[in-house]
């Protein structure tokens, strides 16, 4: 703390990533990036880009990574705000539609970034617990709010609300903005972007960073009506008017556009999930349903920090929170095969 802080910044409480480690071995199942790479066509369209044309700036609207989302999901390039991450869209989203004087809503287990930003923005919240399965209760939703946010699937559980169910509670609160953050819906969900027409209240963020292979890159975007976005853009456009590079414009369009390797690379990561499941539950681990590219499962014999720490020790590295509603949990990531059985193997001298 020095003098010369603004106030506010002593009370801040920010977010901790998961480890990004130095050590190249490791097998690294705790950051839910994905085992396959980016799609090709992306790689050679950012490549085409590293060039004379970076001493000038991008577009500062990002015109065709909106259009390839726009044609993608078939909604107006209106409906499409894109950002340097989806936690800069969310960072954007609680500046710009969630400070009303009200308790902003999200589950008590979830992404733990919505309270850091609540501490950033002076928004109160009220953390709603999740049922004995951890599940959101959709009905918990109807009560006064100034906006409510939630992943889906929902992270770090991995599990899914239906779209009837998000219907009921965008239903239920007409006059907030229902903010539904789809950062893992590729890998078994149906998005909630085929409800914006119909509810001016729901907006939907998205990343590049899981289901396209592009972490490294940092590109996330929102879909909502027209209304929403141009929040978003005032935010932005207060706060930093070229947040996406070329690169990174010229990378997201082209991975947007390449579906077939988008498809099958998330089929392969869904197909190696069912086969972790199967795994751990062989070891005798509780695996709760996961739709998302990442698992959380508890043993009943094992205390999970302890494994945590000792499957570290083998390379094998995976995420533990100390939250003590999830404190008896891994996180696991799902990987590429070889790392997936890496992992069953330490943990079947551990179990
Ligand atoms: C639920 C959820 N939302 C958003 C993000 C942020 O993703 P990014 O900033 O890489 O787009 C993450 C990242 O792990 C996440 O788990």
């Amino acid at each position: 703390m020095s003098k010369f802080w603004s106030p506010f910044v002593k009370d801040l409480v920010p977010y901790v990533p998961g480890e990004q480690p130095k050590l190249a071995k490791l097998v690294k199942l705790n950051t839910n990036e994905n085992p396959y790479g980016p799609s090709p066509k992306a790689i050679a369209a950012m490549q085409a880009e590293l060039g004379d044309s970076l001493r000038l700036y991008p577009d500062p609207n990002g015109e065709r990574l909106k259009q390839a989302v726009a044609d993608y999901y078939g909604v107006q390039t209106s409906q499409v705000f894109v950002g340097n991450g989806s936690d800069e869209v969310l960072a954007h989203a609680f500046h710009g539609l969630f400070q009303h004087g009200k308790p902003l809503l999200f589950p008590d287990v979830t992404y733990s970034f919505y309270p850091v930003y609540c501490g950033l923005y002076g928004i109160d919240y009220e953390a709603l617990p999740l049922d004995e399965q951890f599940q959101i209760r959709a009905e918990d939703y109807a009560r006064p709010n100034g906006g409510i946010v939630f992943p889906n699937p929902n992270a770090p559980t991995g599990c899914l609300l239906p779209l009837a169910a998000i219907e009921r509670i965008l239903q239920a609160n007409p006059d907030s903005v229902v903010l539904v953050d789809e950062a893992y819906i590729d890998f078994g969900g149906e998005t909630a972007i085929t409800l914006v027409d119909r509810y001016p209240n729901l907006l939907v963020t998205q990343t590049l960073s899981k289901s396209r292979s592009l972490a490294g890159l940092r590109v996330g975007l929102a879909v909502g009506h027209a209304d929403l976005i141009e929040a978003l853009e005032r935010i932005k456009n207060s706060f930093n008017s070229y947040p996406l590079d070329r690169m990174a414009i010229a990378g997201a369009a082209a991975a947007f556009e390449d579906r077939d390797y988008f498809e099958q690379t998330c089929r392969q990561v869904i197909a190696s999930r069912e086969a972790v499941v199967a795994g751990l539950q062989d070891l005798g681990f509780e695996v709760l349903p996961s739709a998302a590219n990442f698992v959380f499962a508890r043993h009943p014999g094992r205390d999970a920090a302890q494994l945590a720490a000792a499957l570290r020790e083998q390379g094998v590295i995976v995420r533990h929170f100390k939250q003590a509603r999830i404190a008896q949990f891994l996180r696991i990531t799902i990987g590429a095969p070889e790392q997936n059985q890496a992992l069953l193997d330490a943990l079947k001298g551990l179990v």
